[in-house]
C-alpha cells in the first residue's frame, strides 16, 4: 500500500499509472471507514486497474463546529483496513494547505438549484464545501471513475452536476446504500450513537419503507404527514425533515407524475448525532 500527503508526489505516481495505460478508481472518504465505505472501495478495484482512496475530514462543508470536532478520526484503524482490502491501494491523506494551496476555504458553485433543498436548506454552506474539496481532489487524482454512495443521494446528484457542468474528465458510479441487518443505513456518525440511540435509529428506515410503501395510495403531503406524526410520537429520536423529492432536480414534489422518479429523505437527530437517508419511492 502507497500512502501519500503531497499533491505534488501523488501526481507524479498517478501520471506514472496513465502512461501505463493503468485506469483510475477514486473513493473520496472522511475516514472512520466502515463497509459501506468497502463496498465502494470493491467495486473500484473491480473495475479499475488501481484505486485511490483519499481520508480528509474537510473543514469547509461543516456548518457547526463542534460537529466537525466530534467528527470519528480512526486513522490507524483504517490503514489497517485498506491494507487488508488491497495491498495495492493507493491512499490520499491531504495535507489541507496543500489541498487548498493557500487558505482552506469553500468557493460557491452554480449547482442549478440542487444545493438549495434538504441538506443545503439545513446546513448553510455545506454543499459549496462538498464543491469544492471534490473539485480539489478530483484535480489531485484525475481518476477515470470515482464512486459515490446513495445515502448522500443530494450529494451524489450535486457532485454528477459539477461534472456535467464544469465538463470534468471522470465518470461518477453510485452505489447501493449499505444497510446494518437492523436497516440502519452505515454511517461514520454511527459510532458516535449512545446504546439507546443505537437501538432506536432502525426506526428511521422503517419508517421509510411505511412511507414507500403509501407511494401508491397517497399524496406526497399525505405520506409527508404520517412520517411527521410517527416522529411526533417517537420518546428518542427527533425529525428535522422529511421531504419526497424529485430524484432529477431534488425538488419537493406537490404531487406524482408518473413519468418521474421520486425519493423520500429524511434527516433525524438521534440525542446530538444526525444522519441522514433516503428511500426510492418507484
Ligand atoms: O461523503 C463524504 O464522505 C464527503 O462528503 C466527501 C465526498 C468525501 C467530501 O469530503
Amino acid at each position: 500500500m502507497e500512502v501519500f500527503t503531497l499533491k505534488t508526489h501523488l501526481g507524479a505516481r498517478i501520471e506514472s499509472l496513465k502512461n501505463q495505460g493503468k485506469t483510475i478508481g477514486f473513493v473520496p472518504t472522511m475516514g472512520a471507514l466502515h463497509e459501506g465505505h468497502l463496498s465502494l472501495i470493491e467495486q473500484s478495484i473491480k473495475e479499475n486497474d488501481s484505486t485511490v482512496v483519499s481520508i480528509f475530514v474537510n473543514p469547509t462543508q461543516f456548518d457547526r463546529k463542534d460537529d466537525l470536532e466530534k467528527y470519528p478520526r480512526t486513522l490507524e484503524r483504517d490503514l489497517y483496513l485498506l491494507e487488508q482490502t488491497d495491498k495495492n491501494m493507493i491512499v490520499y491523506i491531504p495535507v489541507a494547505e496543500d489541498l487548498y494551496q493557500g487558505t482552506v476555504e469553500a468557493k460557491h458553485y452554480a449547482l442549478n438549484g440542487l444545493d438549495k433543498t434538504m441538506e443545503g436548506k439545513y446546513r448553510p454552506g455545506h454543499f459549496d464545501g462538498v464543491a469544492t474539496v471534490v473539485h480539489k481532489l478530483f484535480e489531485a487524482v484525475r481518476p477515470h471513475k470515482a464512486y459515490f454512495g446513495e445515502k448522500d443521494f443530494q450529494q451524489l446528484r450535486i457532485i454528477q452536476t459539477l461534472v456535467e457542468n464544469l465538463k470534468l474528465p471522470v465518470e461518477i458510479i453510485p452505489v447501493k446504500i449499505y444497510r446494518e441487518k437492523d436497516g440502519l443505513a452505515m454511517s461514520s456518525r454511527n459510532r458516535r450513537l449512545k446504546p439507546e440511540m443505537r437501538q432506536a435509529a432502525p426506526f428511521i428506515y422503517q419508517t421509510l419503507k411505511q412511507a414507500a410503501s403509501m407511494k401508491p395510495n397517497h399524496s406526497p403531503g399525505e405520506i409527508k404527514r404520517q412520517v411527521e406524526l410517527a416522529f411526533e410520537k417517537h420518546p428518542l429520536l427527533r425529525l428535522e425533515y422529511f421531504e419526497i423529492a424529485d430524484e432529477e432536480n431534488l425538488q419537493p414534489a406537490k404531487k406524482f407524475d408518473p413519468r418521474k422518479k421520486y425519493r423520500g429523505f429524511i434527516a433525524v437527530f438521534a440525542g446530538d448525532v444526525r444522519l441522514i437517508d433516503n428511500i426510492p419511492l418507484n
